[in-house]
């Protein structure tokens, strides 16, 4: 969507993966405080979106969608004023639909007041979802609310929630700022793996303005190992997807703040060029070793290592799969041990990768001197 918005992924943080319905004003208050002083929104984590739940029952007698008085009694407006007192921004969440997931009142037909609402609560991200939406076609309920969003005169990112159903990735990019493209993930490698071989399908429909969402970060919550998180969050950044932060950051391990604090791999999500790396080379027992890799600014290339079987194995890239003449020399750095690890490689680079694992490099090709004596 061409509002000024989504040069490159959003990033943030967002209740429902770890807290779901249990959420109050005082959490994201602290929430906000966490990503401060953690130092995550230095590094680029600023959008605090509240998911589902934050809505009453009921709207009121005007038709205006209420904030819960038991758990925001003070107010959207001043959750925004101390969001935006921090330096971050402030997101919500509605439904294009009759009800929102958890059954609180949808958007669908309200749009022009849903919208000036969230704008005069000073809201910069709505997240719109898409449970009861009375079987129509989502081409024509989505489109309403980013006009509506428009007419406000608030810059507001707009964040497709569509789960993939009709194949947002195919025309929402004038739509919206990003779009899911896959069914909800849980905090399992199963669920993991699946939708990244989902998204990867979509790769050439990203780029500035417009993601592909394989829904948020499941980084700390509890169900994979630290190696397995480590790959999560390796590919996500490679597939430019939106990295938005699911677990409580205001108690996070040391391993977990290492992880989503990995500046050179956030740096491969924030890349200027925007292309969406994808899967390019599999090997092993059902296709469990695999290459990914992208373009990057400069001429770089952003190459993982992620082992999917059962057990350490070596992985290799070949020049040709990268899409680089076999002569190239390349220096290679490794983006988790934070240091060079090959001055000159020619035609492969191999490496030994744990189970379920993942390296991540960027390769610098070196230009040669041509002389013409
Ligand atoms: C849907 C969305 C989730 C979350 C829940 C909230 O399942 O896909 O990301 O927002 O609704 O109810």
């Amino acid at each position: 969507l061409n509002n000024g918005l989504a040069l490159t992924p959003q990033m943030g943080w967002n209740s429902w993966n770890f807290f779901a319905c249990s959420i109050s004003e005082d959490l994201i208050k602290e929430t906000a405080d966490a990503l401060v002083s953690t130092g995550l929104a230095d590094l680029g984590y600023v959008y605090v979106n509240i998911d589902d739940c934050w809505s009453a029952a009921t709207r009121n007698l005007k038709g205006q969608l209420v904030p819960d008085p038991k758990t925001f009694p003070s107010g959207i407006k001043a959750l925004s004023d101390y969001v935006h007192g921090k330096g971050l921004k402030l997101g919500i969440y509605g439904d294009a639909g009759a009800f929102t997931c958890q059954v609180r009142p949808g958007s669908l037909f309200h749009e022009t007041g849903d919208a000036q609402l969230f704008a005069d609560w000073g809201v910069d991200y709505l997240k719109y979802d898409n449970c009861f939406n009375l079987g129509i076609d989502p081409k024509k309920r989505y489109p309403p609310m980013r006009d509506a969003l428009n007419a406000t005169g608030r810059t507001i990112f707009y964040s497709i929630c569509e789960w993939g159903v009709e194949d947002p990735a195919l025309w929402a990019r004038g739509v919206g700022n990003s779009w899911r493209t896959t069914d909800d993930i849980n905090d399992t490698w199963a669920s993991m793996t699946t939708i990244a071989d989902i998204n990867d399908k979509w790769a050439s429909r990203a780029g500035p303005g417009g993601w592909n969402d394989p829904d948020m970060l499941e980084v700390g919550n509890g169900g994979m190992t630290y190696q397995e998180y480590r790959a999560h969050f390796s590919i996500w950044a490679l597939m430019k997807a939106p990295l938005l932060i699911g677990c409580d950051v205001r108690n996070m391990t040391a391993e977990t703040l290492e992880i989503l604090s990995n500046k050179e791999v956030i740096s491969v999500n924030q890349d200027s060029l925007g292309v969406q790396g994808r899967k390019v080379y599999v090997s092993g027992e059902a296709n469990c070793l695999q290459v990914w890799a992208g373009p990057l600014s400069g001429n770089r290339l952003v190459v993982a290592f992620w082992n999917r079987c059962s057990k350490a194995a070596t992985i290799t890239a070949r020049w040709e799969v990268l899409g680089l003449e076999s002569s190239t020399h390349v220096s290679i750095r490794d983006l988790w041990q934070h240091k060079e690890v090959k001055e000159n490689a020619v035609a492969s680079f191999g490496a030994k990768v744990d189970s379920h694992d993942c390296h991540m490099y960027i390769f610098t090709p070196k230009t040669v001197a041509h002389s013409e004596s």
